[in-house]
């Protein structure tokens, strides 16, 4: 924490003096995540917390896909990301004529869209979703089938707490979590029959079958506080665990975990020069904007 200390001060002072506040994901790292978040959430609660914000600036410490929504939701702010290559495999697998493309083969579909996409891609979609309430938004659609993009293995996910409706996905998926293998979990279980195995929905189904409990971000965090088990896997971006490890220190947190190189673009030197400086700004076309924002609006009224 020593080497931290400076930037933490240097970007909490700036930060008053920009009046900005920072919504940051749980795969932050801990010195972002405890020194100088304002707030800290899955992609949904930023997302509803970008609405609130009053401040003239956000700083958004995640990947691009979250501060475009930022923008879209609270478009008079300043949105400033203090690295514009944080992208993600989720996001790059897909564009607008991608949606077009499964509008036309499943005619009167539904495009139900996972917030790690472009806001183009929001914008030609009916409504978004996040990994905390997908199987609630699909199983709301009218239609008996329901097209899900871009993430196989979430819709595959949801495809199994929704089996009343035909689900049909795009090929897209996160490089974070496709890595991770039942044959690893159950491996992980033989010799350690008494940890709980907790995975992210964007995680192969074979892998969320294999393990105990499956949620966001945030759900996990949940999950884990009330459950307390002497031993977790997180089997997820490994920041979680160190996020909540000191407040947690009767859960052993153990196993491996695979890190988001996009998210891991985001360093306390880079918020502190895109705060000094007031470059990184996201902008978001006015025309796409306003679609995009119906698509993630849809989600967040349905999630209350
Ligand atoms: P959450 O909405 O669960 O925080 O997921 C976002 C994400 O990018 C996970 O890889
Ligand atoms: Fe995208 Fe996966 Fe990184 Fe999340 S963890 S930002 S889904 S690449």
């Amino acid at each position: 924490w020593a080497i931290f200390a400076p930037y933490v001060v240097a970007i909490n002072t700036l930060k008053k003096q920009r009046n900005a506040v920072i919504l940051a994901h749980n795969y932050m790292t801990p010195e972002i995540y405890h020194g100088i978040a304002d707030v800290v959430g899955d992609s949904l609660q930023l997302a509803i917390e970008a609405t609130k914000v009053e401040a003239d600036v956000i700083v958004q410490c995640g990947v691009h896909f979250m501060a475009e929504t930022s923008k879209i939701l609270n478009p008079s702010k300043t949105v400033l990301i203090p690295d514009m290559e944080a992208g993600c495999s989720l996001a790059e697998s897909i564009t607008a004529d991608g949606i077009a493309q499964m509008r036309t083969q499943y005619p009167g579909a539904p495009v139900v869209t996972y917030v790690n996409t472009t806001a183009e891609v929001k914008a030609a979609s009916d409504i978004c979703c996040t990994s905390s309430n997908a199987a609630q938004i699909v199983a709301a659609q009218q239609s008996d089938t329901v097209i899900m993009t871009p993430d196989k293995y979430l819709a595959q996910n949801v495809a199994k707490q929704v089996p009343h409706k035909r689900i049909v996905w795009w090929d897209g998926a996160c490089i974070v979590h496709e890595r991770f293998t039942a044959q690893d979990l159950n491996d992980f279980r033989t010799y350690n029959p008494d940890t709980r195995i907790i995975a992210h929905p964007e995680c192969p189904p074979e892998v969320v079958e294999a393990a105990d409990f499956s949620g966001s971000t945030s759900g996990i965090i949940a999950y884990v506080e009330r459950e307390r088990p002497a031993k977790a896997m997180l089997v997820t971006e490994c920041s979680m665990a160190s996020n909540i490890s000191d407040s947690l220190p009767d859960v052993d947190f153990v196993g491996p975990c695979n890190m988001c190189p996009y998210m891991k673009k985001i360093t306390l030197e880079k918020v502190l020069w895109t705060l000094h400086t007031m470059q990184g700004a996201v902008e978001v076309d006015a025309a796409v904007a306003d679609k995009a924002r119906i698509a993630v609006e849809r989600m967040i009224d349905l999630s209350r």
